[in-house]
């Protein structure tokens, strides 16, 4: 017993501050140490048929001496991955919405639903950047660009917040590649690590998100999960991030001196964190402080939360996908969707088609995703054929079975019109899990997760059956409407030409198929754009190789380098077709004190109702200094009625358009002329300028 209680709700930040200071003086060296880990993982798993996500996962902290619980786990992004919960459309297709407000109110359902299915922490913001793409987990961050990473992230990490469930951002840093994630050593110097690929997750910090996850990389040869760079003198030192760092699970931290580099909590079990941690800090080498601070950011945080006013009430669990969740699963799949090409055949109107083709391997297919971490078992899946068939009625729909080639071209000549649902599965792409991780599982009976699956991407293009079948549907003449489904680029040189369209709408979710009639029929226009950069070749990429040890991050990734190179892209990053058209005029620019105020008109000037995503971007004064033609800067998604004219305005911070100066360790800018850019895509802008 202890006479020591725990904050509750409603406890002053003084209560908590004193309570955590009691608790660090009082606990045991052997009882801080626990707190250091998670602990239970590969029982509750096993307890749970080897269902991932079937238990919450003690995930660090915990004394029960002084009545502190454990932090509880759940993963994410495409929902809860626990019991059966909302799914929504992968975090890609959420970044092709460029909409951070439907991602706050996304982040609150996943909060919501964690706190019902009794967890309290949720990793669910991934933002590692997308830099070539047959990353594996493409799917499961927002896109190529480390700006409207940021902005998303942020969106959601602060609404799973707002149900005091602590966010945790993933993966720190440069988690990039999938198969050799667990010993791949990214070489990369500060310009590059400090101006393309950490400004997101520190975006995402400075707007509250509490946690940070370890990635499984190392990073200039050492694991992210014991680099003192990365975790101490970047994210404390520099940052002031004052949360706490917990690894990424079952290989995130190799030594105990990871906690003298800043990792607080090691998951999901104590493999280092353990006796060893405790030998080492009994031997002298790891300093006892070490292991208060630790505490004190794990408590701290925990308390903040748990003594935070919940917005409800309670959290029952039939809030878990409740019909309000599962609408805004829907609303998501409605934006997300990406018009690459139309030559005029859509919106496809019911008069016109009376009957109508749905073909592809892919088209009935419960296609919500990978199946690592990430993965959702959501209560139902609408999937692109019983959507299409529940709009339509099911007379007005032919098939034919996935190999049957001539029974494909006799649907297409019967149909009006023909779609084509073509692109990946978990099978072609997704988390990694190495059959040898299943060894590290003491007593396992059970393997961990899946055989592995997924990985990187070993193709760019569409599966050649795939291909083949889009080549004999287009032959027949009728018009063909390729729907693509993948975690990020599809190349699509060899086909395009023969089809009326194309619609990227990822792996749209659980009301996918809903989604996807409303959008070829016109209830609603596509106004998601394309957060990375399609190439014409696939040579246009950086080097990537997904068996590398070790491998070199340059400058030059995405639009960025496409610019660079002079190389047109096939679909440029921010790409996307309406069924009505937008104009742009009246770009302006002027210095507000630290910032830039930018404004431009944006006009509909077609027949229907529309969103449109306004993208800002920004391009640096001539000199020695190499950087980027341009890099997004700002955005808004505005709906406009037809005629309608809205200004749209953004503010640019001054200082993220500043360079990192290697020789200082430090940011600099220069001063001259910027040029200043907006357009409803990278491809197409309208210009002005301002001297700085
Ligand atoms: C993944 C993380 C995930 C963790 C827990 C790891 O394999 O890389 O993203 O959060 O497992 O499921």
């Amino acid at each position: 017993m202890t006479d020591l209680s725990p904050p509750r709700k409603g406890a002053s930040e003084s209560e908590i501050v004193a309570f955590v200071a009691a608790v660090i003086a009082r606990a045991t060296l052997a009882e801080k140490v626990a707190m250091m880990s998670g602990k239970g993982f590969f029982e509750l798993y096993r307890e749970g048929g080897g269902v991932w996500g079937a238990h919450p996962y003690p995930a660090g902290s915990g004394v029960e001496r002084f009545s502190v619980p454990p932090l509880y786990f759940t993963d994410g992004p495409r929902g809860v991955a626990r019991g059966q919960s909302t799914c929504f459309p992968c975090t890609m297709a959420r970044g092709a919405s460029f909409d951070p407000d439907l991602e706050y109110r996304i982040g609150q359902v996943m909060g919501i639903e964690a706190r019902a299915q009794g967890c309290n922490l949720s990793g669910a913001v991934c933002i590692n950047l997308l830099r070539h793409p047959a990353w594996g987990r493409a799917q499961e961050t927002y896109g190529e660009d480390s700006w409207h990473l940021g902005v998303m992230g942020a969106a959601l990490g602060t609404g799973i917040q707002v149900h005091n469930v602590i966010a945790t951002v993933k993966h720190f840093a440069l988690n990039s590649m999938e198969n050799a994630r667990f010993r791949v050593n990214v070489r990369i110097d500060e310009r590059v690590l400090h101006e393309i690929y950490l400004p997101h997750f520190k975006y995402v910090l400075d707007a509250g998100v509490a946690s940070v996850m370890s990635a499984y990389n190392k990073v200039n040869g050492e694991y992210c999960g014991q680099n003192r760079y990365l975790l101490s003198d970047v994210l404390r030192a520099e940052w002031g991030f004052d949360g706490f760092v917990h690894s990424d699970w079952i290989r995130g931290v190799y030594q105990p001196y990871g906690a003298a580099a800043g990792l607080d909590i090691e998951n999901p079990e104590p493999m280092v964190f353990g006796p060893k941690l405790l030998s080492a800090v009994e031997a002298g080498t790891i300093e006892p402080e070490v292991i208060d601070r630790a505490c004190r950011r794990i408590l701290l945080t925990q308390y903040r939360y748990a003594a935070a006013e919940d917005p409800l009430v309670d959290y029952p669990l039939s809030l878990v996908a409740s019909p309000e969740h599962c609408a805004l699963a829907c609303e998501a799949a409605e934006k997300s969707a990406v018009l690459l090409e139309n030559d005029g055949i859509l919106p496809l109107t019911r008069d016109s088609v009376k009957k109508l083709a749905v073909l592809g391997r892919l088209a009935d297919c419960k296609n919500t995703g990978d199946n690592g971490s990430s993965r959702v078992h959501a209560p139902y899946c609408i999937t692109p054929l019983s959507g299409l068939q529940c709009y339509l009625g099911e007379d007005a729909i032919l098939t034919a079975a996935e190999d049957d080639l001539d029974g494909a071209r006799r649907a297409a000549l019967a149909a009006d019109a023909v779609v084509v649902v073509a692109g990946y599965t978990y099978e072609d792409e997704g988390e990694y899990i190495p059959a040898d991780v299943v060894t590290q599982v003491p007593r396992a009976s059970t393997p961990v997760r899946n055989a592995p699956l997924g990985g990187d991407r070993t193709l760019l293009e569409l599966p050649y059956e795939q291909q083949q079948l889009i080549e004999v549907v287009a032959a027949t003449g009728k018009p063909v409407i390729v729907v693509i489904v993948a975690g990020s680029a599809v190349l699509v040189e060899s086909w395009r030409g023969k089809v009326a369209a194309i619609l990227q709408t990822f792996y749209a979710g659980m009301e996918g198929g809903t989604a996807l009639a409303r959008l070829l029929f016109g209830d609603v226009s596509p106004s998601g754009k394309l957060p990375f950069t399609v190439a014409c070749h696939a040579d246009h990429y950086p080097f990537f190789d997904r068996e590398a040890d070790e491998i070199e991050y340059d400058y030059w990734h995405g639009y960025a380098k496409f610019d660079r190179d002079a190389i047109a892209p096939r679909y440029g990053f921010g790409h996307g077709l309406s069924y009505t058209k937008f104009t742009y005029r009246a770009l302006r620019a002027r210095r507000l004190g630290t910032d830039i105020e930018v404004s431009v008109a944006v006009h509909n000037v077609g027949e229907r109702g529309a969103a449109e995503v306004a993208q800002f971007y920004v391009g640096f004064p001539p000199g020695a200094l190499e950087r980027p033609i341009k890099v997004l800067r700002g955005f808004s998604r505005v709906s406009l009625q037809p005629g309608q004219v809205r200004v749209v305005r953004v503010r640019i911070s001054l200082d993220t358009l500043r360079w990192r100066d290697p020789a200082r360790h430090s940011w600099r800018f220069e001063h001259g002329c910027y040029r200043i850019m907006a357009g409803g895509s990278s491809q197409q802008l309208i210009e002005t300028s301002i001297v700085l």
